[in-house]
């Protein structure tokens, strides 16, 4: 596993996570998947990748997401930091859809974790889910075809996703925003607006945004660029501004937040009594007296 040099990652997290993590099993895991093959038949090539993905280093990971190392690494070190677990944390999310959507899109999907819980509730709904990384991807795949889950992996930028407009009920994102800048975050939520249909369901589920302004420390420890513009933000006002309604955001334990919004109806066009009048005058064409106002 390659870390940045003399971070506060390196120096205090790594070391508690070698003592944690089975590092027999990753290089096993490693081992197993030809890399190269899987990652290139995951690689939508017209994708491009933006310039904060390239540039920078998430929590500690050199060059960020797309190595194998970031991959490997990522889900035996996630079950760590989402207290109270793992599980728990991402079912408040899966728990949260109402009714039964038949289209469900996972933006920043990584691994899949989320992806997978998503098919396992909805399993007659289309779950796909969509990555910058086909690393990450490669690992989501692998995991589907092992629980035996119909999931569609995709590769793509999800600010501009290439799906149409309206086809989805459900759009979700889980741990995304934290680490893109603001202004892809709100890129995304109006991507996310676009692809919903009306009254289709937005969930994100995050850092506590709350609790991060509180306890700065926590921003501190975890290498992630964009954590302190993530925390000073407001995801209801984020939603809001995409143009949500019935926005609300919930603590999920004290270190994350799942916030929920609605795509609204169409406004139906009422169109003012004179200019009805107006319009059946002329499409009387003045040979018939057009009905009057009572
Ligand atoms: C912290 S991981 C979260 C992964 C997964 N959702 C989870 O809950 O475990 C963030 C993921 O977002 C992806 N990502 C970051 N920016 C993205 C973008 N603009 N479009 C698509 N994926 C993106 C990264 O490649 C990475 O896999």
């Amino acid at each position: 596993m390659a870390t940045q040099s003399k971070t506060i990652f390196e120096q205090f997290l790594a070391p508690v996570f070698e003592r944690l993590l089975d590092r027999d099993a990753m290089v096993q895991f490693r081992d197993s998947i030809d890399w190269e093959t899987a990652t290139t038949a995951l690689t939508n090539p017209q994708v491009d990748y933006p310039e904060y993905y390239l540039t920078n280093n998430f929590h500690g990971i050199k060059n960020g997401y797309l190595t194998v190392d970031a991959a490997v690494t990522y889900d035996p070190i996630t079950q760590y930091v989402l207290p109270p677990s793992e599980t728990w944390v991402r079912e408040s999310l899966v728990k949260a859809i109402q009714g039964t959507p038949r289209r469900i899109l996972d933006l920043g999907c990584g691994t899949g974790t989320t992806t997978l819980m998503l098919k396992k509730r909805f399993s007659s709904a289309e779950v796909i889910g969509l990555d910058l990384s086909p690393h990450m991807l490669v690992v989501a795949d692998h995991k589907a075809r092992e629980a035996n889950l119909d999931i569609t992996c995709r590769h793509g930028n999800a600010m501009e996703t290439g799906f149409p407009e309206g086809s989805f009920d459900v759009v979700c994102a889980t741990l995304l925003f934290h680490e893109t800048p603001p202004q892809v975050t709100k890129a995304i939520l109006r991507e996310s607006f676009r692809l919903l249909s009306p009254w289709g369901q937005v969930l994100i589920l995050d850092g506590n945004q709350k609790t991060l302004r509180n306890a700065d420390w926590l921003s501190n420890i975890f290498e992630e660029p964009f954590i302190r513009e993530y925390s000073q933000g407001n995801m209801d006002a984020w939603l809001g501004h995409a143009g949500f309604e019935t926005v609300r955001t919930e603590d999920v334990f004290w270190v994350n937040q799942l916030s929920y919004g609605r795509k609204p109806l169409p406004v139906k066009h009422t169109v003012p009594q004179a200019r009805i009048w107006e319009s059946q005058s002329e499409s009387y064409g003045g040979g018939i007296a057009a009905p009057q106002p009572a």
